[in-house]
């Protein structure tokens, strides 16, 4: 049975943290809120409890984990060389949505890198994450706490969903979790910096430290038959159960091709969900006849697109939906994460109007 507790963000009750910790060291699981996304705890430094984290996610296990520190100069213990560019990224951008790849020291076990020389190291700023990371012991590996090939979850309602009855305990933050996409990974073993999954902190961002910073093509090319870099970015994750398409153009040719789309599936009696913003929803409410129509907010507001979106995908997966029209965003700051999840939520499926 999991234990499930809910925490006060501003005064999180002491005592359940130490127990969650406690859980940890012992080798046990323990889901916790980030300032991305809800992880999936287990002991950094213990392979025993990697190979529980993969069980209990039903993760192939050549895919490897972040580990999660809480104080920045614990780097060090697994990560050498820690090159400078590393610690002006650091000073920067942590605590927060950044997660650096490094060589490993040999205290990080293969199990938790997946087999490799490298390991990933995340400081994340959210203050519950970081106090039950400190009563762990200071080496938290956590993927994110959602069972292979669904959204990542943003409330600890989701966690529960995927998770109960296979890990010891939930730390439910309560509110939905600030981000809701998962945090920017930058590889900073070669000579240039080279951002393998985007996120929050955008490449303007991070080359406003590093010079120069490449993006992995893979990203957002649907064409493109490189292998990605990272290796969790070449499953197909964030898979709705309806057959999701982009529809990409001017906003008001999008908007009369999503209502006419729908019109015709309905027609012909399939269940139809339509992925709004706020300046549409009311038109396709008219317009469209799909069964369901949710905003993921303001297309200007990206902060609250990018939030929203793994919610709505679940929601979407609890209707029994059979064919999902979204409109797409533009790939710049951002929005490049967002549209990097909603191009692997469709499969790549986008059609030009
Ligand atoms: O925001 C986040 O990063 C969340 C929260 C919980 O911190 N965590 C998260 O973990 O998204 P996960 O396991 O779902 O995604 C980790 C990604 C995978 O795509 C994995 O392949 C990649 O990081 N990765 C981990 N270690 C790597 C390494 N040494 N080299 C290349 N990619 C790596
Ligand atoms: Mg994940």
């Amino acid at each position: 049975k999991t234990i499930v507790v809910t925490l006060d963000k501003e005064h999180p009750d002491g005592e359940a943290i130490l127990r969650a910790g406690e859980i940890i060291k012992a080798g046990g699981l323990v889901a916790f809120p980030t300032e991305t996304v809800y992880g999936l705890g287990g002991d950094a430094l213990n392979p025993e409890s990697s190979r529980k984290i993969y069980a209990a996610k039903g993760r192939p296990s050549d895919n490897p984990l972040i580990v999660h520190i809480c104080r920045w100069e614990d780097i060090y213990k697994i990560a050498d060389p820690v090159p400078e560019i590393a610690q002006r990224l650091a000073a920067r951008f942590w605590p927060g949505p950044l997660t650096m790849i490094l060589n490993k020291t040999a205290l990080v076990p293969k199990e938790t890198t997946g087999g490799l020389d490298t390991v990933a190291v995340r400081f994340p700023s959210d203050s519950i994450a970081q106090r039950f990371i400190c009563a762990a012991g200071g080496f938290v590996a956590a993927p994110s706490a959602n069972t292979s090939g669904r959204p990542s979850p943003t409330l600890a309602q989701y966690v529960k969903e995927d998770m109960d009855g296979r890990i010891e305990m939930i730390l439910d933050g309560g509110e939905e979790v600030g981000i809701g996409l998962e945090s920017t990974i930058v590889d900073l073993t070669g000579d240039i910096p080279m951002i393998l999954r985007p996120g929050y902190v955008t490449q303007k961002m991070l080359e406003e430290v590093a010079n120069q910073v490449d993006v992995d093509k893979t990203i957002l090319d649907a064409n493109c038959h490189l292998r990605p870099k990272a290796p969790g970015m070449r499953y197909r994750h964030y898979a709705p159960k309806g057959d999701l398409t982009i529809i990409e153009g001017a906003q008001d040719a999008v908007k009369e091709a999503i209502c006419e789309k729908s019109r015709q599936a309905t027609a012909d009696g399939h269940r139809v969900g339509i992925i709004a913003t706020d300046e549409t929803m009311e038109a396709y409410r008219q317009n469209s006849n799909a069964a369901s129509i949710k905003s993921v907010g303001s297309r200007l507001d990206e902060a609250a697109v990018g939030r929203s979106l793994y919610r709505i995908l679940r929601e979407f997966d609890d209707e029994n939906l059979d064919i999902l029209f979204s409109e797409s965003f533009a790939e710049s700051g951002f929005g490049q994460a967002i549209m990097n999840r909603l191009l692997k939520a469709a499969g790549h499926h986008v059609e030009q109007v």
